[in-house]
């Protein structure tokens, strides 16, 4: 596992300059305190970030980037709208020719691309895997007044795993639970520059009240199928290994809102040292918050080899899914 955060720290006070919102309402509805951002012309984009965590995990690994069968990369916020960034993460690698596919399952992205990569390496058609999850936000978000119910919440960063075979049926991914329901697709998107309505198109209306080209979120809607997904995909997860909730060592949700978080937690009664939370200091980090807080914990000492895993997303799509492992 590996983790890049951008240095540049943005509190809730220097928010709170910039638009009409206080550290309270943030801290109450949310749980954030601060969250990273890019410094525009830093250089960094969710390939770069993607591509430092990358480094770290495969050292930690034990891996050279040649020993990378496949890149799966996992954003919402790609460097490009075309090609994907896992062709960038792979430039950056050296790696002359390997399958480098994105995945555009918003803050589920990284359940699903552990699962894929769990696939591919259980079939036998690859042994190594690299996953990276990274967004950029920053960069997209509405930092007038207009937009505080979206932008207080989302935060920069990547975090990055190496899957690797493992002969022991017993250790490693058990199971995944993925699911989708377009159905409230614009419930939580970006709709606004298309290929229904291009960027020429929305510089010739010139419309200062078209608000279509920054993130929408109808927030107590996913708050409230957000609980619902969440408690039923880790459910049945419990069910399909033979797991009480009470057997698990480390459960890392992604970090959407800690209200959510404590929601599941109270809901599944677990104890505070059976779960672990990073928003307070990175915000919501979509793609990038499950394997930013698996790395963290892991780095902490909180996750060590054998313990039973649960990690869970809900998200734009509407997505949501379940991991479960032994580490
Ligand atoms: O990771 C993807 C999944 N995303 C989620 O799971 C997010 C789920 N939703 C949420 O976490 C919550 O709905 C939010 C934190 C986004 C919002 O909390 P809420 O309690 O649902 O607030 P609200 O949107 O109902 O807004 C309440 C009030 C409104 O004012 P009025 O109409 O009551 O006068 C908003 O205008 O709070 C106002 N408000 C703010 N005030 C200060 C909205 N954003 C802010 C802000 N600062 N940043």
């Amino acid at each position: 596992m590996g983790k890049f955060l951008p240095d540049n720290i943005v509190t809730n006070e220097d928010l709170s300059k910039l638009i009409d919102t206080s550290d309270e309402w943030i801290t109450e509805r949310t749980g954030i305190k601060e969250r990273r951002h890019i410094v525009k012309g830093s250089g960094d984009s969710p390939a770069t970030m993607g591509n430092k965590a990358a480094l770290i995990a495969l050292e930690r690994a034990n891996r050279a980037p040649e020993d990378i069968d496949m890149i799966l990369f996992a954003t919402l916020s790609p460097d490009y709208y075309f090609p994907g960034s896992g062709v960038l993460v792979q430039k950056l690698l050296g790696i002359p020719a390997c399958p480098a596919m994105d995945i555009r399952m918003q803050c589920s992205g990284f359940i699903y691309g552990l699962s894929t990569a769990d696939q591919f390496i259980k079939t036998g058609m690859y042994k190594n895997v690299l996953v990276i999850g990274a967004e950029n936000h920053s960069g997209g978000l509405d930092f007038t007044t207009r937009g505080r119910g979206v932008s207080v919440i989302f935060g920069d960063g990547a975090g990055a795993a190496v899957l690797t075979r493992e002969e022991d049926p017993n250790k490693g991914i058990l199971s995944s639970h993925l699911y989708s329901e377009g159905q409230h697709a614009e419930e939580l998107s970006l709709i606004g520059p298309s290929t229904m309505r291009w960027v020429p198109e929305i510089i010739a209306e010139n419309d200062p009240t078209d608000e279509s080209y920054y993130p929408y979120m109808n927030g107590q809607t996913v708050f409230k199928h957000a609980v619902v997904r969440f408690s039923e995909v880790i459910n049945e997860g419990l069910q399909k290994n033979n797991w009480a909730a009470s057997d698990i060592d480390m459960f890392v949700p992604h970090q959407a809102n800690l209200r959510i978080s404590q929601f599941i937690q109270k809901k599944f009664q677990l104890r505070d040292d059976q779960v672990y939370n990073n928003i307070m200091r990175y915000g919501n980090t979509t793609a990038a918050s499950i394997p930013i807080a698996l790395t963290e914990a892991w780095e902490e000492g909180k996750i060590k080899e054998g313990d039973k895993v649960v990690l869970a997303a809900f998200g734009s799509g509407f997505t949501w899914g379940s991991t479960l492992m032994h580490w």
